[in-house]
C-alpha cells in the first residue's frame, strides 16, 4: 500500500508540478502578453494624445501616420520598438517613452524594399538622444548590408539637449555611416519639421533633401544666435524655410505642398532609382510605347538664333508618358535635371535652358548638374544631355571673382569621370568651353546628336568678329562669314565631334534605340583611391 501510496503520491507531485509549471508559464506568457501590449500601445502614442493633437493642429502628421502613408499598406516592419533613452541628468528617468523620439524599421515601397526612420517630434521634440543614434545606425546598417535604399523623415529639435556629448557622439556615428553609404545606396532625407544646427548635416551628405512649404526648416544657426552675434533680425522661415533652400541656397531639391504630398512624391521618385550601386532602376513599361517621330521638334527651335524657347517643351515631348520628375527647379533655372524614363529606363536629364539667361552655365547650374552627373553615374542610370548653351556667364563679382573656374570645373569633372552611357544632342548652340563640357564627345560622350539648327563655335558670331576685325568697317560681312563656317553642324560633323546630324523628329527614336545597345556599356576609370575633384 505504501508502496502504491508512494507512487500514487509520486504521479500526483509530478502531474501539480507540470500542471504548475503550465498555469505559471501561461500567466506568465499573459502577463508578458499584456505587458508587450501595453508597452506597444503607449510605443504607438509617442508622447501621448495631447502632443499628436499638437503636431496635427501645425499641419504635420505624426512619425507613424506619416510611415503608414510611405510604405506600401501592412508592410512595415519597426525595430526597437521598445528602446528607451538611456540618460540620467535632469530628472529624465522619470521620463520614458518605449521608442524614444524616432520609429525605425523597412517597408516596401511600391514593392521594393526600403529602411525608413521617422523623427518623432511628440517625444522630446524629436530630439536626438544616443538611443535615437543607435537606431538610426541600426536601420543604416541593414540597409548597407542588403543593399536598399535609407529614406528618412525629419522632424527633430535636434541634439537632445539633457544628453550634451553623447548627443552629439550619436550625430557623428550617423553621419559617418552617410558618407560609407554614398554611392552604394540611395540616401533620401525629407524635412517634415525642424532641422537645426549640425543636425542640417546628415541631410546635406544624403543624395536628396526635400522639404514641406510652411512647415519645415533648416538651418545651421538660428535666428536668436544670427541676432546676437551680428545683429540681424530674421525669421525662421526666411533663415531656412523651403523657399530660401530650393531657390536661393540650393540645399534642397524640391519642397512639397504638405506631408501627404510629400510622401506620394516621394513613394514616384523612388521609382526612377535602384536599389544600390550594384542594381539597374526598374524599367516600367511604357503605355505609350510609340517611338515615333514627333514632328514637333521640326519647327520648336526659333530661326533666330538669340531667341528664347522652353527646353522643357522638348524635355516632355521627348521622355515617356509626358513625365519629367524636375529637380531643383527653383534653383539655377539656367539648367535642367531630372529623371524621366525612355522606352521604361531611368534617365537622368540635363539640359540648358534657353529661358534663363541664355542657358549660360555659371556657378550655381555648375554645381547643380554637376551634383547630379555625378548621383547618376554612381547610380548606373544613363545621361541624356541636351545642348543649347553660349558659354559660361560673364561677371565681375557674381562669377569671376566668386569662382567660376573652380565651379564650373566640377561639371567638367563630373563628366569626365562618369562611365554610364552618355547621350547628347546639340540642339542650337554649343560655345567655347562650355560646349566641351555639356557631355562633348571629347569627354567620352558615347553618342552625340546635332540638330540642323546647331551651332558649334568657340563663340557667337558677334563676339568673334568683334575681336578679328576689331575697327574694321563692315563687320557685318564678317559676321555671317563667320556664321556659313560656323553656325551650323557641318565642321563638327566633318571632324566626328558629333556622330550624325539628325532629323529632330527622329531624336525619341534614336536615344531609345541608343540606350538598349550602350545598356550593356562597361568602360573603367584608372585605378585610384579617389579622384581630387575641384570642391
Ligand atoms: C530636448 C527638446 C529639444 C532638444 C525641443 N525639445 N528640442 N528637448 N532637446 N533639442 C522639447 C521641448 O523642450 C518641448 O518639451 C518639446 O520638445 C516641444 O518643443 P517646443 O519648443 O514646445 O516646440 P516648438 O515651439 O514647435 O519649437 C520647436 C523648436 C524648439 C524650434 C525645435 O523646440 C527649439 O528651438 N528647440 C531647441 C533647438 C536647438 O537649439 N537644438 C539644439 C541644436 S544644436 P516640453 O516637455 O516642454 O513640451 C544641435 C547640435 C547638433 O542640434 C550637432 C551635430 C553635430
Amino acid at each position: 500500500m505504501q508502496g502504491i501510496n508512494y507512487a500514487k503520491s509520486k504521479v500526483l507531485r509530478s502531474f501539480l508540478s507540470q500542471h504548475l509549471k503550465c498555469i505559471r508559464s501561461c500567466s506568465t506568457i499573459n502577463f508578458i502578453q499584456n505587458k508587450i501590449k501595453s508597452v506597444t500601445d503607449q510605443a504607438l502614442l509617442g508622447g501621448g494624445q495631447k502632443r499628436i493633437d499638437e503636431q496635427h493642429a501645425k499641419g504635420k502628421l505624426t512619425a507613424r501616420e506619416r510611415i503608414s502613408i510611405f510604405a506600401d499598406p501592412h508592410t512595415f516592419t519597426e525595430y526597437d520598438m521598445l528602446m528607451e533613452h538611456t540618460c540620467t541628468d535632469f530628472g529624465m528617468e522619470a521620463k520614458k517613452y518605449p521608442g524614444d523620439s524616432v520609429v525605425t524599421g523597412h517597408c516596401r515601397v511600391n514593392g521594393r524594399l526600403v529602411y525608413v526612420f521617422s523623427q518623432d517630434f511628440t517625444v522630446f521634440g524629436g530630439s536626438l538622444s544616443s538611443t535615437h543614434a543607435k537606431k538610426i545606425c541600426k536601420v543604416m546598417d541593414q540597409a548597407m548590408a542588403v543593399k536598399a535604399p535609407v529614406v528618412g523623415l525629419n522632424d527633430s529639435g535636434g541634439a537632445r539637449i539633457q544628453e550634451g556629448l553623447d548627443s552629439l557622439a550619436g550625430y557623428a556615428d550617423i553621419f559617418q555611416r552617410n558618407v560609407l553609404a554614398s554611392g552604394v545606396i540611395p540616401q533620401i532625407s525629407l524635412i517634415m519639421g525642424p532641422c537645426a544646427g549640425g543636425a542640417v548635416y546628415s541631410p546635406a551628405l544624403t543624395d536628396f533633401t526635400f522639404m514641406i512649404e510652411d512647415t519645415s526648416y533648416l538651418f545651421v544657426t538660428g535666428p536668436d544666435v544670427i541676432k546676437s552675434v551680428t545683429n540681424e533680425n530674421v525669421s525662421q522661415a526666411e533663415l531656412g524655410g523651403s523657399n530660401t533652400h530650393t531657390k536661393q541656397s540650393g540645399v534642397a531639391h524640391k519642397a512639397f505642398k504638405n506631408d501627404v504630398d510629400a510622401l506620394l512624391n516621394l513613394r514616384y521618385f523612388l521609382g526612377f532609382l535602384p536599389q544600390s550601386n550594384t542594381d539597374a532602376a526598374p524599367i516600367i513599361p511604357c503605355n505609350n510605347l510609340s517611338i515615333d517621330d514627333i514632328p514637333l521638334f521640326d519647327s520648336i527651335v526659333p530661326k533666330d538664333s538669340s531667341e528664347a524657347y522652353n527646353m522643357l517643351d522638348i524635355i516632355y515631348s521627348l521622355v515617356d508618358e509626358r513625365e519629367f520628375f524636375e529637380l531643383m527647379p527653383e534653383y539655377a533655372k539656367n539648367i535642367i535635371t531630372g529623371f524621366a524614363r525612355m522606352n521604361g529606363r531611368s534617365v537622368g536629364i540635363v539640359a540648358n535652358q534657353p529661358k534663363y539667361l541664355a542657358g549660360c552655365l555659371d556657378i550655381d547650374a555648375s554645381v547643380k548638374a554637376a551634383r547630379f552627373v555625378r548621383f547618376c553615374d554612381a547610380f548606373n542610370i544613363p545621361l541624356i544631355t541636351l545642348v543649347d548653351v553660349p558659354g559660361f556667364l560673364p561677371g565681375v563679382v557674381n562669377q569671376e571673382i566668386s569662382g567660376i573656374i573652380r565651379h564650373g570645373a566640377k561639371l567638367l569633372y563630373a563628366y569626365g569621370e562618369a562611365t554610364v552611357p552618355k547621350l547628347t544632342v546639340i540642339i542650337r548652340k554649343g560655345y567655347g568651353g562650355a560646349y566641351d563640357v555639356m557631355s562633348s564627345k571629347h569627354l567620352r560622350g558615347d553618342v552625340n546628336y546635332a540638330w540642323p539648327t546647331a551651332e558649334l563655335a568657340v563663340m557667337g558670331a558677334k563676339g568673334a568678329v568683334s575681336i578679328l576685325y576689331r575697327g574694321k568697317e563692315n563687320v557685318e560681312v564678317y559676321e555671317e562669314e563667320y556664321k556659313g563656317k560656323f553656325g551650323n553642324p557641318f565642321t563638327a560633323a566633318k571632324r566626328g565631334f558629333v556622330d550624325a546630324i539628325i532629323e529632330p523628329a527622329s531624336t525619341r527614336r534614336r536615344l531609345c534605340q541608343d540606350l538598349e545597345i550602350l545598356s550593356t556599356k562597361k568602360i573603367d576609370n584608372p585605378p585610384k583611391k579617389h579622384g581630387n575633384m575641384p570642391l
